[in-house]
């Protein structure tokens, strides 16, 4: 038996990355998925290469009408949705002396606000439908302390952790299930850009840091967006039930709490 048979999910920034790896992953285990991206070219491209009824939803997580339209196609073609991952999210990196406000609207705009009106918009139908659901939040070990060069990343991971502690209790009242799972550094083109900043901020060779980042992990080496799968499946299932308002640590042993 699949785990998620019968089950339909939408996830936010699953062209690529963590997103397209948990869009494989459930629909390994049965379940419909929506690919949910701005970048409609790669969420057709995953969603074509899923098979398994996949479809590709246009979605930009900083505008309403955008997640309007994109929940009411997803609850149309599949009948309702019973599992969101809020995965979609910008990396942003400077010194607090050279952090623009635009800079800051943006990355907040897609992580923070992104996250908060996606699951509002999900959580409306799940309650109107009355058979509960599952929100899982990419939050991060970012979220978890503060970074030198990272101030404005780090704290819209602090306001995912905490916007799914208080949705969490908010929402299990319908039977819907908000946790968030907090990654460490999980190689990929997100990644990338992450190695760029810091050749940039800190003189590093390109490539540098993210070796640096994989060897400091005590597992042995960076994550890959395949290490959280199990997660995300768990936290869907019904033997997550009770588990309600919680952030787990995915992350190859970096951070404890
Ligand atoms: N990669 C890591 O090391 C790491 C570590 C901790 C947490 N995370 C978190 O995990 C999640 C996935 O990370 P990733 O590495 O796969 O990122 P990624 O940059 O590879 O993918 C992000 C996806 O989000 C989409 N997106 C961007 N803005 C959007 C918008 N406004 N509306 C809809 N979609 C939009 C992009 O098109 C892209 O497909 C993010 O929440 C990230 O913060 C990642």
């Amino acid at each position: 038996m699949k785990r998620l048979e019968g089950k339909s999910a939408i996830i936010t920034g699953a062209a690529r990355g963590i997103g397209l790896a948990f869009a494989k992953a459930y629909a390994a285990e049965g379940a419909r998925v929506a690919i949910a991206d701005i970048n409609m070219k790669a969420a057709r491209e995953a969603a074509e290469s899923l098979g398994s009824g996949a479809i590709a939803v246009k979605m930009d997580v900083t505008d309403q009408a955008s997640i309007d339209a994109a929940v009411a196609e997803v609850e149309h073609s599949f009948g309702g949705i019973d599992i969101l991952i809020n995965n979609a999210a910008l990396f942003t990196a400077a010194p607090v002396t050279d952090i623009t406000r635009a800079d800051y609207d943006r990355v907040f705009a897609v992580n923070v606000a992104g996250t908060l009106f996606t699951m509002q918009t999900v959580a409306k139908g799940m309650i109107a439908r009355g058979k509960g659901g599952k929100i899982i939040n990419m939050a991060s070990q970012a979220g978890r302390r503060g970074e030198s060069l990272v101030a404005v990343y780090c704290a819209s991971k602090a306001a995912v952790i905490s916007l799914s502690q208080s949705a969490g209790l908010n929402l299990i009242e319908h039977g819907i299930n908000v946790n968030a799972i907090a990654p460490g550094v999980v190689d990929g083109e997100h990644w990338d850009g992450v190695d760029a900043l810091f050749a940039k901020y800190e003189g590093k060779a390109p490539g540098q840091k993210k070796k640096e980042a994989g060897e400091a992990v005590p597992f042995g080496r960076m994550g890959r967006a395949e290490d959280l799968t199990g997660m995300a499946i768990f936290l869907a299932t019904p033997e997550a039930d009770y588990i309600v308002a919680q952030t787990y640590n995915v992350d190859g042993g970096n951070w404890m709490s």
